[in-house]
């Protein structure tokens, strides 16, 4: 809570010094160019970068464009194209909702042209800033502005009828800042209503989608923000249902478009489960150990089953969660009688138990600071991350999690991955990807053959793999680097684009461990020929410290160009598929006791959903749900079949080589 409100407010301190940066950015800068538009009705006008099209934007410079509009009016931007450098500290646009510089929309990267980038302003002016730095210039940008009146009522309203659909202000442009909208729906009486996001986009990086404290969308009283799932639905147990939108001064989404519908109030949710909140959801993910709701309400009431364990709060969890250091009941259950804590105890990360009362009462009971802090500089040991300066805190995966915690900084230094640069926006039972969500994927060829394994981007030299995949067999030579190509910034086999590199390979080094009838430490490094450019589809994932945790039942994704059935054939579109950390010990339990500690397993235990041949040596990607950014928790290593019931997949755990692969490419 505490960590979302000083995130939220930037420090004084940051402001004077961000204003000191960008004082000191105009004077470094060799071109600062000023211009002034005032938009006149019915006339289209267009702003571009320096250059434009004829060639890249030139470095340091700094250009404003001031657009005015007619009292009463807005100025709506439409971007036609916009090419950019992905690092927003290093060329970026600023795109203001005034004439001088306060709240700001930063963009940067690249937007595919079949997506829509429409800004509104909330007044009747805008200031577009393009800020250039020395290295890296791209073509750059064009845009058109207009201007748009202001209607009396832009949004918000009564609606009736059995039926009908409301957007949020100028959809699909994105909604202006500083705005509020209330729809008083009403449908004929004796009947109920329901409203169904079709596109649900409220995200401010500023927000975390848990407190919904900037721009938000409020049902029935329930807010929401962030990004949300298509069909999404809201019903309510009257004739009416009131939905506000509110959005403050600054980041600006695409918005929502939503539907409402009449229905009979003996059928609130036809073929669905009713959530206390009054989402609809699936009647199969009832009782099923997640909470799907979001509020719980499809996990109460439920009659667990033999692969359950029952929690005290009438909640059914998959017992394979049982023991699994994570408190999935919510009142502990599932984490008593593990052999350690008993009921009304904490259960310390060192594996120790205090009595509850205990926490947060000033002293450090655990011994490593669980009971007291998120990050109490402590002796280390396996269950703290260690601080380049050798120092050890006890906060759980603080790696690029944007604050600093280690006094030296480091656990936030080489942060520059496992993000999506430029989404402005085989796996069996999966689907297509799109262009550049999983930049670090590599599909590897073998001269010859075509598509063999998968890797991962780690750095612009390296790549890691899975060893089974660089193993010589009587007929192929796979352990000799001129036998490979790696593509990178693919998309679909055998289309290249401008983004798709190809390299060639000039050293391999498999894990000298490796042990080719248990898989064991299945991991192997791939040195490039050359470095290679990062693009928006191609872009490094964070490796994990050794002591980062991956929780059974966190959900992580796995793609690749493997099969999409068990022996099928390769898929020609990358995939991607959601799957869950299974623990280890439940996991050997399934494979026969051939699960290591080297492994880690994931997997719809219903079956259906797995990596499979083909998709070998390529990422299995987690969401660090502090930071967003992506981390590499395994290696698709081996599987029984795949896609089968109560047959996960195996990975190598990334975790237990992250010392190897720095001795080995030194990232
Ligand atoms: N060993 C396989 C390969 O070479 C990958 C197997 C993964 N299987 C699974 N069911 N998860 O591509």
């Amino acid at each position: 809570m505490l960590k979302d409100l000083v995130f939220s407010n930037e420090s004084y301190f940051d402001q004077i010094l961000c204003h000191f940066r960008y004082l000191l950015t105009l004077f470094l800068l060799s071109g600062y160019h000023k211009n002034a538009h005032h938009s006149r009705m019915g006339e289209i006008g267009t702003i571009e970068s320096p250059g434009f099209p004829n060639s890249h934007y030139p470095p340091n410079v700094y250009v404003e464009w001031q657009l005015r509009a007619d009292p009463a009016h807005r100025i709506r931007l439409e971007f036609t194209v916009l090419h950019l450098e992905k690092d927003c500290n290093n060329d970026f646009i600023k795109i203001y909702d005034s004439l001088v510089p306060t709240e700001k929309q930063v963009i940067c990267g690249y937007y595919t042209p079949n997506e829509q980038l429409i800004y509104l302003s909330s007044g009747n002016v805008m200031l577009v800033t393009l800020v250039t730095n020395r290295e890296k210039n791209f073509p750059g940008f064009r845009a058109t502005y207009s201007q748009v009146p202001v209607k009396s009522q832009e949004c918000g309203g009564k609606l009736t009828g059995l039926n009908g659909t409301f957007t949020s202000p100028g959809f699909p442009s994105r909604y202006p800042p500083q705005i509020q909208c209330i729809w008083d729906i009403e449908v004929p009486a004796g009947k109920h209503v329901k409203v169904n996001f079709n596109k649900f986009s409220l995200h401010d990086p500023k927000q975390n989608s848990h407190h919904c404290t900037k721009d938000y969308l409020e049902i029935n009283n329930n807010r929401m923000c962030g990004e949300k799932s298509t069909n999404t639905v809201h019903s309510s147990r009257t004739n009416q249902i009131m939905v506000k939108f509110y959005s403050d001064m600054s980041y600006v989404d695409q918005g929502f478009l939503a539907e409402f519908k009449a229905f009979e109030p003996n059928d609130p949710c036809p073929g669905k489960f009713q959530c206390d909140n009054d989402v609809c959801i699936n009647p199969k993910l009832k009782c099923d150990g997640y909470d799907d709701c979001g509020d719980m309400s499809d996990e109460k009431n439920c009659v667990c089953e033999a692969f359950h364990v029952k929690c005290r709060n009438g909640f059914c969890k998959p017992k394979f969660w049982h023991c699994d250091g994570v408190n999935d009941c919510g009142d502990n259950t599932d984490e008593e009688n593990c052999g350690h804590c008993k009921a009304g105890e904490v259960a310390c990360r060192n594996g120790r138990c205090v009595p509850e009362y205990k926490k947060c009462d000033g002293h450090n009971d655990c011994g490593d600071g669980t009971d007291e802090s998120e990050s109490v500089v402590l002796s280390c040991s396996e269950y703290t991350y260690k601080c380049k300066n050798n120092m050890c805190i006890s906060k759980q995966n603080p790696q690029c999690d944007g604050e600093q915690d280690c006094e030296d900084g480091s656990d936030e230094a080489d942060c520059d991955c496992g993000t999506r640069p430029y989404i402005s926006s085989r796996i069996v039972g999966g689907e297509e990807s799109s262009e550049g969500e999983w930049p670090w994927q590599v599909s590897l060829h073998m001269k010859g053959q075509g598509h063999v394994c998968g890797a991962s981007v780690i750095s612009n030299l390296w790549l890691v793999t899975a060893a089974h995949c660089v193993q010589d067999t009587e007929k192929f030579m796979y352990s000799q680097p001129d036998q490979w190509e790696a593509y990178l910034g693919l998309h679909t086999q055998g289309k290249t684009s401008t983004l798709t590199v190809q390299k060639s390979v000039k050293q391999i080094i498999s894990h000298p461990e490796y042990d080719p009838k248990t898989y064991d430490n299945d991991i192997a490094l791939m040195e490039l020929d050359s470095p290679v450019n990062f693009n928006q589809n191609i872009w490094p994932i964070c490796l994990p410290a050794a002591t980062h945790e991956f929780p059974a039942g966190q959900v992580v994704w796995i793609t690749g160009w493997g099969a999409t059935r068990e022996g099928g054939s390769l898929a020609s579109v990358l995939q991607k598929a959601e799957v869950r950390i299974i623990n280890n010990t439940v996991c050997s339990q399934l494979m026969n006791d051939e699960v290591t500690p080297h492994m880690i397993c994931a997997g719809v235990l219903a079956g259906e959903v797995d990596a499979c041949q083909g998709d070998s040596g390529g990422p299995m990607s987690s969401v660090d749900p502090n930071s967003g950014r992506l981390f590499l928790a395994g290696v698709v290593s081996w599987g029984d079949g795949c896609g089968r019931k109560n047959r996960p997949g195996v990975y190598t755990r990334v975790t237990k080589y992250r010392s190897w692969i720095r001795e080995g490419s030194g990232v």
